[in-house]
């Protein structure tokens, strides 16, 4: 852990908002000097750290900027998802970024975040607008010991887990349609995008693109999705602290995780099947040049999606692009 991410977790914790100078100094194992001046240097990144020659330091508030040491100090103790985190001011997309880290051979759970992509992507070849400093735009490296037919489990992991952040910082409502979009009154607001490293029988690795529309208002959008998207600006009418939300985000990440890795997916499934607009729904979905319509009925165990077609036939679908019909 860096001394400033020790710095604004011990700021964060301190009792009374005020964490004593002498005593952070020891247990940074650092002099009071050095102390104020990483106090100096945090300040000018944004942070409005007060100092009082009695009470030591306080933070009163952190900019509303992507800083790893700061995510760190949020995040706290974590098993996997957000161990190592880096955050770049402008990358092409973090999942090129994560993709050049697996294959270095980094352990699972970095999480790359970039405050703008220049070539963020979206599922099926999309494009992913990423406007600088008001999204969370960020993908995560995940090793799971499942088989490459059932990596839907990880996408529908990262959706429920998403969901839920965004449900308990919000008074909304987010729900999913299946696999991977995150709907506030049928607008999507959040989008996964799972890529695959595999071998015939094995998984190598995952990268986890997650997009967030938080701050974006409609003229961020591009013309042709401001009728289908929308972001948690627009929905609560005020900002939203960015590195708040995405702390939360990778806490129900790391959580949901370790549950898949315990062989809990069906929890995870039952908790997604709550929140999912997609199932008890006709649907129509588009897989390459085909269309298949029916009943949307449940998740197999890997995750993949159970169409009943007209025919009376269960056809299992594992990615795609869906459209809910009346
Ligand atoms: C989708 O709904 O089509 C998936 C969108 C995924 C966007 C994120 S933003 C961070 C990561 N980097 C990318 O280039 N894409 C994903």
């Amino acid at each position: 852990m860096s001394i400033d991410t020790k710095i604004l977790s011990a700021l964060r914790t301190a009792d009374e908002g005020f964490a004593p100078a002498v005593e952070l100094a020891a247990r940074l194992g650092v002099t009071r000097t050095a102390l104020r001046a990483r106090v100096e240097e945090l300040r000018t990144l944004g942070y409005d750290i007060e100092a009082s020659p009695l009470r030591g330091y306080r933070l009163r508030a952190a900019p509303d900027k992507l800083h790893a040491d700061d995510l760190l100090a949020r995040m706290g103790k974590v098993k996997v998802v957000g161990r190592d985190i880096r955050v770049f001011e402008e990358t092409t997309s973090t999942s090129d970024v994560v993709g050049r880290l697996a294959q270095d051979g980094v352990k699972e759970g970095v999480v790359v975040f970039a405050e703008s992509q220049t070539k963020g992507r979206g599922r099926l070849g999309r494009k992913w607008t990423s406007p600088a400093h008001k999204g969370l735009w960020f993908s995560v490296l995940l090793r799971p010991k499942v088989s490459p037919q059932a990596v839907t489990q990880v996408t529908i992991t990262a959706a429920t887990a998403l969901a839920r952040a965004i449900r308990e910082q919000t008074d909304l409502k987010p729900e999913i349609k299946w696999p991977n979009d995150i709907l506030i009154k049928g607008k999507k607001v959040a989008g996964i995008l799972t890529e695959l490293h595999a071998e015939l029988d094995r998984v190598r690795s995952v990268i986890l693109g997650i997009g967030v529309d938080v701050n974006l208002t409609t003229a961020d959008f591009p013309a042709e999705l401001r009728r289908l998207a929308t972001s948690l600006k627009m929905e609560m009418g005020k900002e939203w602290p960015r590195a708040e939300l995405a702390a939360g985000i990778l806490h129900e990440l790391d959580r949901n995780y370790a549950r898949l890795g315990a062989g809990e997916f069906e929890v995870i499934a039952d908790e997604w099947a709550d929140h999912c607009t997609t199932l008890d729904c006709n649907v129509s979905i588009r897989v390459g040049p085909r269309k298949i319509e029916g009943r949307a009925e449940s998740l197999d165990a890997d995750g993949a999606l159970l169409v009943r077609t007209e025919h009376g036939h269960l056809e299992r679908v594992i990615g795609g692009d869906v459209t809910l019909e009346k």
